[in-house]
């Protein structure tokens, strides 16, 4: 394994994209929301797939390799990183088989494997997440987008935390009588996962990754501290809201939660059109346009939920704002960016150990854009067209919008396997390779700015 390249995050990947498949054909095919209720075993099995399946595993995988970038430490994670991942998927297979259970599809002595599933998903997931969490401790102070991931690991936790609860609530409620107590708030554990974990994740990890692929000016000590301290007060006040029970102080906590939360993105939005103003690449990559439209999806989820909270029409939008919040704005992130870290590992891995002693091909020479890009632009299409669809309320629609960006995803999936198979290189020596010459040699720190060789 060439020095500095993780050994288990593309397997983290590929897990991932089965599982985000595997969601998308279940929602095109009807068996979940928003063919089905938003609370039935059926759309749990979806809700988790995506978020445990696709969207969690993508992040542990993904800063297995960029925490020792961002930290400067060596590769974390070797020996645990599969038993993690193994945990992880066993733990998420035990979690369906126990939402079946919940709507009689199983029997009832299946729902046990609901606690036991989730038990295993927080023992691979803590596993992992100690050693991030070491390598940060190790590396203090940290530079902004460490700060952002130490924070979404405590909410990682907590997110478990309340669903193994709820789990436990349902499995066993004679035998775990406290469960039922910590269970009332469903949206504490939506808005830990959905906003605590994988929002920070992502704004942490985008401040990093947009500045270094767009050449733009890192600034750790400007807007983006200010959106992370306000998105934790914001988060910290609806948890103490559910803590301080019906003392009269609670209602007006939880809307100052909220409106925290509002404010952070927004200053998150406002910093990351400065970074794209400011940047020195003039020409965007396809990463880049991508990311902007996934920023574009996170306005529109503010401007939503902000608009429903107002009207409080929120019950009725919260249907397609979840769905554009996590298909739009976080799976929308995460494909762009695999569509560069991908390429960018697999060069590290073939030509890292050969890098000074021969000339190599550019990390671009992996891909090419102009095939990729019409499946990226009918994935975003899609979901803005299921969003609508959402908001008028046609659910067939909103299926077919699904079935599209289930089969951009497919077209984008096939282009990261040719990208894994090296197809868009020419082999040295050939016509190919005449008309595409190497360029010098690069060393790897150019593709990690600002730090060592990684
Ligand atoms: C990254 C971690 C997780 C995230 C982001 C997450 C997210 C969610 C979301 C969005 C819902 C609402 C679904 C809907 O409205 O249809 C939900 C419900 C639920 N989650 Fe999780 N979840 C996570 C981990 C877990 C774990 C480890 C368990 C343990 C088994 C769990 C158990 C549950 C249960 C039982 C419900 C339904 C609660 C109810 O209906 O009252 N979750 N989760």
């Amino acid at each position: 394994m060439p020095v500095g390249l993780s050994r288990w995050t593309m397997a983290y990947f590929a897990t991932a994209l089965g599982a985000f498949l595997a969601a998308q054909a279940l929602m095109a095919a009807g068996v979940t929301y928003p063919s089905e209720a938003m609370i039935s075993g059926h759309t749990l099995v979806g809700v988790h797939l995506i978020t445990i399946g696709w969207l969690t595993l993508l992040m542990v995988g993904a800063l297995l390799q960029f925490v020792p970038v961002i930290t400067g430490t060596g590769e974390i994670g070797e020996r645990a990183g599969l038993p993690s991942l193994i945990a992880v998927g066993c733990g998420l297979s035990g979690m369906i088989a126990g939402f079946l259970a919940l709507d009689g599809t199983l029997p009832a002595a299946w729902l046990a494997a609901l606690p036991l599933g989730g038990g295993l998903v927080l023992a691979g997931l803590s596993l992992v997440g100690v050693i991030i969490a070491r390598a940060l401790a190790a590396a203090r102070p940290l530079a902004l987008a460490g700060r952002f991931v130490a924070v979404s690991l405590c909410f990682l936790l907590l997110t478990i935390g309340l669903g193994l609860c709820f789990a436990l609530a349902f499995a066993w409620p004679e035998a775990v009588p406290w469960a039922g107590r910590l269970t009332n708030d469903l949206t504490l554990h939506v808005a830990s996962g959905l906003i605590g974990w994988f929002t920070l994740t992502a704004i942490g990890v985008s401040y990093r990754l947009l500045s270094m692929f767009m050449l733009a000016p890192e600034d750790d000590s400007g807007l983006g501290v200010k959106v992370l301290r306000l998105a934790a007060a914001g988060l910290a006040l609806l948890w103490l809201d559910m803590f301080l029970g019906d003392m009269p102080i609670v209602g007006p906590m939880w809307k100052g939660g909220l409106f925290l939360l509002i404010v952070a993105a927004v200053l998150y939005l406002v910093d990351m059109a400065r970074i794209y103003r400011a940047r020195r690449r003039p020409i965007l990559e396809l990463n880049s346009k991508t990311a902007a439209a996934a920023l574009v999806a996170l306005g529109v989820c503010v401007v939503g939920f902000a608009t429903g909270k107002v009207t409080g029409r929120l019950p009725s939008m919260i249907g397609p704002l979840a769905y554009l919040l996590l298909f739009g704005w976080l799976s929308g992130l995460a494909l762009g960016q695999l569509y560069k870290i991908v390429p960018f590992l697999t060069w590290l891995e073939q030509y890292g150990p050969s890098l000074g002693k021969t000339a190599v091909p550019r990390v671009q020479d992996l891909v090419q854009e102009a095939r990729a890009a019409p499946w990226f632009v009918l994935y975003f299409a899609a979901v803005a067209a299921g969003t609508v669809s959402g908001f008028l309320g046609q659910v067939e629609l909103w299926r077919a919008a699904i079935f599209l960006h289930l089969v951009a995803s497919l077209f984008i999936v096939r282009e990261l396997w040719r990208v894994r198979r090296l197809r868009y290189v020419a082999p040295a020596g050939s016509a190919g390779a005449a008309a595409h010459p190497p360029a010098p040699v690069q060393p790897v720190q150019s593709a990690y700015p600002g730090k060592r060789s990684p």
